[in-house]
């Protein structure tokens, strides 16, 4: 299948993954290029003089087909800086005011995708030369700036992005919600929950099942694992954390049950408290299961764990015969 995405970054399938936390390792990212597709790695978790050396094994192991994600909540220019002096050649940005860190990663000659709120910073992509924009919408997983879900937003940011490819974000899992990204006006999906159960994520395994086993009610939509990143949205799997949380009256932040504690204290890493906003990744030791379980609405549709390559040729080969087949099946309905 062949879109502007696929053909602007020579990619096999319409479809990249998106930033896990650490659970986008060089091993991870390595399967996605391997296969013909391309993840992204956030920087927000590297310490400013970590990233050169976390950077190149990932730039080893994948030859360059990945991109770097800034969470612009902070000041990023540096880690931004590193990554474009070791040559990285995709950069993403979200939340925040991204025109610097355009300009900066333009001047490089990396390709800039943008998550968008909406159709206002749609526009405003499209004047500052971003390449792709991410439309997320509100039912994806992890944190969340989409303000409403997909199926009525994608078209309103395809339409004010005015020719700049988009991609789609949040609740895509399967061919099904890939052709209706694409038959709304997306050039691709952007899918995170998905990869967090494929084998290859550096993600806890009990992690992964809890996504297998998710239905709508196991999810949350919430700002409670705030450490470190107070007052942002995100959805979350229902765990241990959060079920003490909600049987204690959902009490507000600073009154809540281990508020404070230390959950985890990894090997070259600072300890990791109760409510971090960190994704748990399997060095993480047992603590992993206290940690927040990022995962979107598409949790619904995963029935198991699976290799990378068959999550990507299953997902385009099903979404391509859908579209091949849709007026033939509406005469069956
Ligand atoms: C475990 C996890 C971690 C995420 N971390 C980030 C991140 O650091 N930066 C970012 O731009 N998006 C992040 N996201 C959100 C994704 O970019 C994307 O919008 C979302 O996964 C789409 O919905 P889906 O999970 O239903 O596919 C994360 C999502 C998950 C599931």
């Amino acid at each position: 299948m062949e879109t502007l995405l696929t053909k602007s970054l020579g990619l096999r399938f319409p479809i990249v993954s998106a930033p896990l936390g650490r659970g986008s390792s060089a091993s991870y990212l390595g399967a996605l290029a391997d296969a013909g597709s391309m993840g992204f790695v956030a920087l927000l978790h590297m310490k400013e003089d970590k990233v050169a050396s976390e950077l190149e094994p990932i730039i080893q192991r994948t030859a360059g087909r990945f991109g770097v994600n800034l969470t612009l909540v902070a000041d990023q220019r540096r880690r931004l800086a590193t990554a474009l002096e070791l040559g990285v050649k995709n950069v993403s940005v979200w939340q925040g005011v991204p025109d610097e860190y355009v300009s900066q990663a333009k001047r490089a000659g990396a390709n800039v995708f943008w998550t968008v709120r909406g159709p206002d910073e749609a526009r405003r992509a499209r004047e500052l030369g971003v390449d792709f924009i991410v439309c997320q919408g509100r039912e994806a997983g992890g944190h969340l700036v989409g303000e409403a879900p997909l199926m009525s937003w994608l078209p309103v940011v395809v339409d004010a992005a005015n020719g700049v490819p988009v991609l789609a974000a949040g609740g895509i899992a399967d061919g099904r919600g890939l052709a209706a990204a694409l038959a709304l006006g997306a050039s691709g999906a952007w899918m995170g929950t998905r990869f967090v159960a494929s084998e290859e994520s550096n993600l806890p395994d009990g992690y992964k099942r809890s996504v297998v086993k998710a239905t709508a009610s196991d999810l949350l939509e919430t700002t409670l694992f705030d450490g470190g990143w107070p007052d942002s949205p995100h959805r979350v799997i229902r765990n241990e954390t959060v079920a003490a949380w909600e049987a204690a009256g959902c009490p507000p932040s600073g009154a809540r049950p281990g508020e404070g504690d230390i959950i985890a204290t990894p090997v070259d890493e600072d300890p990791v408290r109760r409510y971090a906003v960190s994704t748990p990744w399997s060095g993480m030791g047992e603590a992993w299961s206290l940690g927040p379980f990022y995962a979107g609405m598409s949790a619904t549709l995963i029935d198991g764990i699976l290799p990378i390559r068959e999550i990507l040729a299953r997902t385009t080969r099903d979404a391509e015969a859908i579209l091949a087949n849709v007026l033939d099946h509406l005469k069956t309905r």
